[in-house]
Order: structure tokens, then sequence, then C-alpha cells
């Protein structure tokens, strides 16, 4: 499918029209951001891993049945997506305490959560993506009651498969965030889910497999996706 106009460059990826309103071609960029935006730089390779592993991930969820906006990897750094208008509403599923809800809370990183937590951001840069409740999503239209009870079902559907999928790999899904759109009507996932957007700990280690490698300064941050992309059989080259 051609590639035509820019229409909207995000954090870590480019969206561009293509002929077919009903579609959209993504690219992964090198650019990795972390602190809504105030740390910043360009890692080699990312987009490329990014792109090939959220293609696989969004594969397994398809398999599962969960419906997603992926239609094709393109090239190294593109994929074929379907457009979906976006709910501005970004689920975050907790299996064990890490990130912001250690601050919040003031509980111990790596608590077990039981049963995992689901918690809903708006996606708003200028905000810096402030946490919010279905009151919230109800009173200012940001999301109807169906397509939330839809949102937290699908969201913890995944949290099942992915879960399973990385703990056989030797791998703790600590959290993850996910945002859905309207694609004719149904709900389907968007965005992407790769490091960038989990978190993944070595289970034996609880060495840090995502992007806190980034945002601690811990380095290494494209070569750990990478480990976490051959533990599940990835391919990258
Ligand atoms: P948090 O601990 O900062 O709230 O993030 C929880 C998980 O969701 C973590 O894996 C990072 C991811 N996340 C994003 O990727 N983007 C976001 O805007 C938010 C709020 C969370």
């Amino acid at each position: 499918m051609e590639k035509r106009e820019l229409l909207y460059t995000g954090k870590a990826k480019s969206v561009f029209a293509t002929p077919d309103s009903d579609y959209l071609i993504i690219e992964f960029r090198d650019d990795t951001s972390a602190f809504n935006g105030q740390k910043l730089e360009q890692l080699a390779r990312k987009g490329k891993v990014n792109n090939i592993f959220n293609t696989y991930i969004m594969q397994r969820l398809e398999q599962a049945g969960i419906a997603t906006h992926q239609v094709k990897q393109l090239s190294d750094t593109e994929s074929l997506v379907r457009r979906l208008q976006m709910i501005p509403v970004e689920c975050v599923v907790r299996n064990y305490a890490a990130g912001s809800l250690v601050k919040r809370l003031g509980v111990e990183e790596g608590l077990p959560l039981h049963p995992p937590t689901f918690e809903l951001f708006l996606k708003s840069d200028a905000l810096g993506d402030p946490m919010i409740n279905e009151a919230h999503a109800l009173a200012f239209g940001w999301a109807t009651h169906e397509q939330l009870v839809r949102m937290q079902a699908l969201s913890m559907q995944v949290n099942d498969v992915l879960a399973n999928m990385f703990d056989a790999a030797g791998m703790m899904l600590v959290d993850f965030k996910l945002e859905f759109g309207l694609f004719h009507g149904e709900i389907l996932l968007g965005d992407e889910f790769s490091p960038d957007g989990c978190r993944l700990w070595d289970k034996a280690t609880r060495k840090k497999l995502d992007k806190d490698r980034f945002r601690q300064g811990l380095g290494g941050v494209v070569e750990a996706y990478e480990e976490v992309g051959h533990r599940l059989g990835i391919k990258f080259d």
C-alpha cells in the first residue's frame, strides 16, 4: 500500500495516510522518550526491533482471538494498520507493583498483585497522562460505560495471554499499557505492544528488560529488548 502524507508524529512513531482511508502506515522511529518527553534520545535499531516485536505480539493476540489494528509488517520499521478512532484513555494492567504505583501507594517494588490491577490514564501530553477513573471518562465523554467494560475485559485477556507467554520464556510481565480505538464500531487494540510500554523482568534475577533501562540510565536498552525477543523466538535480522 502506497505511503502518502505524514498525518501525525508521536514520541516514537510517525503515522502516514494511505490511498485507502481505512488504513494507515505507522513507522517506528529510533526516538526514545521518558518522563513525558523530558528525556529524549535516539537508540540505534530500536525502531526496527519494536516494529518486529510488536508485529509478533499482535499476531499472538490475534491467534488468541483478540482483534487488533495490525494488518501486516511492511518493512523493517513500517507496518500497515487499520485506522482507528482512538479512545483517549490508556489502560494499565499490573501484575506486580512498580513505577507510579510504588510512588503513589508507597508499596515495595515487586509486590505481587492478586488480582491484577486495572487503571485508567488520560492520554494527554500537556497534562502528563494523569490517572483518571470511570466517572471522569463518562463525565467528560472520553469513553462510554460499555467501551470501558470492553476495554477492561480485553486488557485482562491480553494479560492472560501475554503473562503466560512471557512466563514460559523465563520473564515476568510486571505491567503494561494498552490503547484501544474504534474501527467501524468495533473496539480494536491499537498503538503498540513493545518493551517501550510494558515492564518485563527476568524471572530468576529480576533484571529489568524494558524501558526502565532507559528511564533509569541502566544502558543496554535495545540489547535488552532484543534479548526479550530472542527468548520468545523472534528473529530481528
Ligand atoms: P506507570 O508505572 O508509569 O504508571 O506505568 C505503568 C506501565 O504502563 C509501564 O509499563 C509503562 C506503561 N505506560 C506507558 O507506556 N505510557 C503511559 O503513558 C503510561 C501512563 C504508562
